[in-house]
């Protein structure tokens, strides 16, 4: 049996979406032969409420010079990064000559802000080729994974910090001790950590399972950050809901007792027991909703396809893998994957290896329907894409529900 990664209480899996590629490995034909796969199970620990995958390919898998992942991808979540950046820099860097560290800083879509504003930065972002970016963007930054040791090192070259941030990574982590031991190093005695990741209540109540891959170890809520961080003489003392990543919890941490805990986290956790969140049985239904869930969408394509329809994938998101190898979509249902981002087109979907071309394929022959694997940026896509719908494209979604939108 394993055990949990947080508490190491015996834990099971309650869903088993089988072997699957990594949810950013797109590759090339001469690729297909040794492409690597993983079990991938999800368990709920009962005694410190944390989701968690059961097991977890090696980090340099995953996070490489060659990392599929750009964060400037979206002109949305730009927008959103300002307004995050806006909000720390306002009401959480009271000192002179304030020191902010970001883990996971990717493309440097955070931290620009503070650049622009003459802060005291340092990214740290193991993926070599994103984090170049942002070094060729004036960021301060360097390539490693952020862990205990390196907050040790950070703090004897610049000082502690006084905010501490980290945007869809903290989730990624499985050697999560490590990190929020060096949290507790580097922030100065008021100082705040502020994370964001997908939000494991969005998750259930939306059936939204394709967060659930390789690189989404974690699946938090209040509970189960609250637990965690305690265990290093921290505590949550704000969290604020996001609707990005299709649901996202902001949680803002202290140094405990060095700073007051406004009422809403007691108010979320309240919430996450109204919705089952500590219960074993929500995990069984959740399981029976992407079972149910798949059916659904499996039989849409199969209809569109014996109709003679075209039905093209929109954004090769590392979330579509889940969605298209546990339904088993192949190259024959859904023709090819539209995406803007470079490094993923002429490539293959990770598994079923269907063709990811680039946005203008979309553009200058469009399909019947459009699946629309970013259901994240949804409303970002249906402004952009006024001229597909207005021609009889329609949209195929699958988030709350597998549906056609009107
Ligand atoms: N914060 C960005 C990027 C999220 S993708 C955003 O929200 O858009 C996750 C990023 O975390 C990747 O760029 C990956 O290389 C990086 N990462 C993974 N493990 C890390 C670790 N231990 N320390 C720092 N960064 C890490
Ligand atoms: P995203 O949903 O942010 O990420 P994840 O990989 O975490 O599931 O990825 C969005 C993908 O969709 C990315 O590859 C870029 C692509 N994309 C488009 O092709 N067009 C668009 O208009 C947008 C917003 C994204």
């Amino acid at each position: 049996m394993k055990s949990c990664l947080i508490c190491k209480s015996p834990i099971e899996p309650f869903i088993n979406f089988g072997n699957m590629p990594l949810g950013n490995g797109f590759l090339l034909p001469e690729q297909f032969g040794d492409e690597y796969h993983f079990p991938m199970r999800v368990g709920f620990c009962a005694a410190c409420g944390m989701v968690q995958l059961l097991d977890q390919p090696d980090r340099e898998r995953m996070f490489h010079e060659n990392y599929a992942f750009f964060s400037g991808t979206s002109r949305y979540m730009a927008h959103h990064f300002r307004a995050f950046a806006d909000q720390v820099i306002t009401s959480r860097l009271p000192g002179k000559d304030p020191f902010v560290v970001e883990m996971g800083s990717n493309d440097g879509i955070m931290l620009q802000n503070f650049a622009a504003s003459g802060i005291r930065h340092l990214g740290i972002e193991p993926s070599k080729n994103v984090a170049q970016v942002a070094i060729e963007k004036g960021i301060t930054t360097i390539t490693d994974f952020f862990d205990a040791d390196v907050a040790r090192r950070i703090v004897a070259e610049h000082g502690q910090a006084d905010a501490f941030l980290a945007a869809n990574v903290m989730c990624h982590i499985p050697y999560l001790h490590s990190i929020v031991e060096g949290i507790g190093i580097l922030l100065k005695p008021t100082g705040v950590a502020m994370f964001e990741d997908p939000y494991l209540g969005d998750v259930i109540e939306k059936t939204s399972y394709d967060q659930i891959y390789d690189e989404h170890t974690f699946l938090f809520s209040v509970a189960s950050i609250s637990y965690l961080f305690e265990q290093y003489g921290m505590e949550v003392i704000d969290v604020q809901p996001q609707t990005t990543h299709g649901g996202s919890m902001r949680y803002v941490i202290a140094h405990k007792g060095a700073l007051p805990v406004l009422p809403h986290v007691a108010a979320q956790k309240k919430k996450e027991q109204d919705i089952g969140l500590h219960l074993p049985e929500t995990y069984s239904r959740f399981r029976r909703n992407c079972e149910s869930s798949r059916e659904h969408l499996m039989a849409l394509l199969r209809d569109l396809k014996s109709r003679g329809k075209r039905v093209v994938g929109y954004g090769a998101t590392s979330k579509s893998t889940t969605i298209i190898n546990y339904c088993g979509i192949t190259p024959d249902l859904v023709e090819f994957i539209s995406d803007t981002t470079p490094i993923k087109q002429g490539k293959f979907s990770p598994g079923a290896h269907i063709p990811v071309r680039p946005y203008e394929e979309f553009v200058q022959n469009y399909p019947d329907f459009a699946l629309l694997f970013a259901w994240n940026h949804v409303h970002e896509i249906m402004e952009k894409e006024e001229s597909f719908r207005v021609g009889g494209g329609k949209w195929i979604v699958y988030v709350p529900q597998v549906a056609i939108l009107d």
